[in-house]
């Protein structure tokens, strides 16, 4: 699929398909207008008879049956102009179009580039239509004998003027990186466990070092084992796949800055362990590797944008399995960090191997660590599938988390982390136990990951927010969401001023 920028008048523009921005509660006007007329007053009377008032969400479309130069017209509504926001645009996208897909149409025009959200510069808005679209069309198919036949080939962006296109084309390309990088983190948290392994990770990581000429150090069982990384093994001991713990580097900011690490929970199939699951939906627990896959995109997607940004990607990746030699209840492992921990529940593996991962990113002497995870089940119940869970020691730090939220459409929420949690997670034989009592899991995970750093950190828990089974947006589809990506990207850029 490719865009094109160009200015061009709706109402003349000859294309198989045609998006049209509408806001509710306004009178259709200039080029609009124009295209009413060869239709005969079509929008005009839907406005009036209640069929399609603009509102935000609906949509409407109509054949033009030769008298306006595009074929099928789809009427988007954004609701009112002044309630508009860069994720009504990017929803807007992505549904018309999977409407102008659906219709079996190849190439489209759309006018959603030439609206302006109040406050926000013409190039968020393009890069928010490229974003949306992209996305939206994306289609995991590795697997179906039969392959869609429907295909996007050609989305032609309108400008309102010649000298608006080389702001559109800077956000069109910067939005089609972001969503194809998110795409990529898609693929490998769709693809089965069965392929994913720890290994195929690692591949990946490296492919993408390789692609974008990044470092990449990849430690196996033995690195591992000398570097005492002791809750990855504890964890990784019931598996037949070895475990690997990832590291890319991207070091194209200024040579004195310090890096931000982004640590990603890498779990490519969490069964529980001996603590193990109920059978029901554990298939979706080939998504516990979304946190990696998450990092792994943003790298990509900084390199891709040239971002003058120092940054680490740390990724313990494992398999959680019941094995014969698999962790016990009551086994005591110590991490890399020093912390003895007290595997209560082998379910709760997340923060045993992340504690490994926080304790090295102190080799890099990060400016801060972020950690992205599919962490507990406990936050998806307080939060649902529309908000990551946000936990930090920095006050500064998490709002710039917060903010990037806001910005790309991938929310999150602050969460408290008083010392009444740590003290839940005391352990009767060793520092610290895996699990709190029943009740906040979600706050007691992060205060467990919270004993293994020592700097600024965040924590992301995107348990709800990674694996999307709802028709909820229109540009997600069933499986990987390619969470914090987009988020991940937008918080560099607003660290370091970018
Ligand atoms: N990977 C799960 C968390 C999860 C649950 C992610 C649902 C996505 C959807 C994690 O390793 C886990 O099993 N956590 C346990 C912790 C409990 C044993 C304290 C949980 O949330 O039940
Ligand atoms: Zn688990
Ligand atoms: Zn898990």
């Amino acid at each position: 699929m490719k865009f094109i920028v160009s200015a061009c008048d709706l109402a003349k523009v000859k294309t198989e398909g045609l998006v049209v921005p509408m806001f509710e509660g306004e009178k259709i006007a200039g080029d609009i207008k124009t295209l009413d007329g060869a239709l005969g007053g079509f929008i005009a009377r839907s406005a009036k008879n209640g069929v399609f008032e603009g509102k935000y969400g609906q949509s409407l479309s109509t054949d033009s049956l030769g008298n306006a130069p595009a074929g099928k017209i789809t009427l988007a509504g954004m609701g009112k102009r002044e309630e508009l926001t860069l994720e009504r645009v990017r929803q807007a996208a992505g549904g018309s179009a999977r409407t102008m897909r659906n219709a079996g149409i190849r190439n489209f025009a759309t006018g959603l580039a030439m609206i302006r959200p109040g406050g926000v510069d013409e190039q968020s808005v393009a890069q928010a239509v490229a974003e949306g679209t992209t996305l939206a069309l994306y289609s995991f198919e590795n697997f179906k004998s039969e392959k869609s036949k429907k295909k996007i080939e050609n989305i032609l962006a309108a400008a309102r003027s010649k000298s608006d296109e080389p702001r559109l084309q800077k956000g069109v390309d910067k939005g089609v990186i972001l969503a194809e990088a998110a795409c990529m983190a898609r693929d490998l948290i769709n693809l089965p466990g069965n392929v994913v392994t720890p290994t195929y990770l690692a591949e990946k990581a490296r492919e993408t070092a390789n692609k974008y000429r990044l470092k990449c150090t990849v430690f196996g069982p033995k690195e591992i084992e000398k570097r005492k990384m002791g809750g990855l093994m504890a964890v990784a001991k019931g598996s037949r796949q070895p475990a690997r713990f990832i590291i890319l580097e991207y070091m194209k900011g200024p040579k004195n800055q310090k890096p931000v690490a982004l640590v990603g929970k890498g779990l490519t199939f969490d069964t529980g362990g001996i603590s193990i699951k109920p059978s029901e939906r554990m298939e979706e627990m080939k998504a516990d590797m979304s946190g990696g896959a998450a990092v792994i995109g943003a790298i990509r997607a900084a390199a891709a944008l040239k971002l003058k940004a120092n940054i680490v990607g740390l990724i313990p990746s494992t398999e959680n399995m019941p094995g014969g030699s698999a962790t016990k209840p009551g086994d005591v492992a110590t991490s890399l960090s020093g912390v003895t921990m007290e595997i209560i529940n082998t379910d709760a593996e997340g923060r045993l191997i992340l504690s490994d991962a926080l304790a090295y990113s102190k080799k890099f002497d990060p400016d801060c660590v972020v950690d992205i995870a599919t962490l507990t089940g406990a936050c998806m119940v307080a939060l649902g599938y529309y908000a990551s869970g946000l936990f930090g020691n920095d006050d500064q730090l998490i709002e710039q988390i917060r903010e990037a939220g806001e910005a790309t459409g991938e929310r999150c929420w602050p969460m408290p982390l008083w010392p009444e949690y740590e003290e839940q997670i005391k352990s009767e034989v060793a520092d610290i136990k895996n699990v709190g009592p029943r009740w906040g899991g979600a706050i007691t995970a992060a205060a467990f990951l919270k004993k293994h750093v020592s700097g600024k950190w965040a924590h992301l828990d995107i348990a709800g927010t990674a694996y999307n089974t709802e028709k909820g947006r229109p540009y997600l589809s069933y499986g990987g969401v390619g969470i914090g990506v987009r988020q991940m990207i937008s918080f560099i850029e607003k660290r370091l001023g970018l």
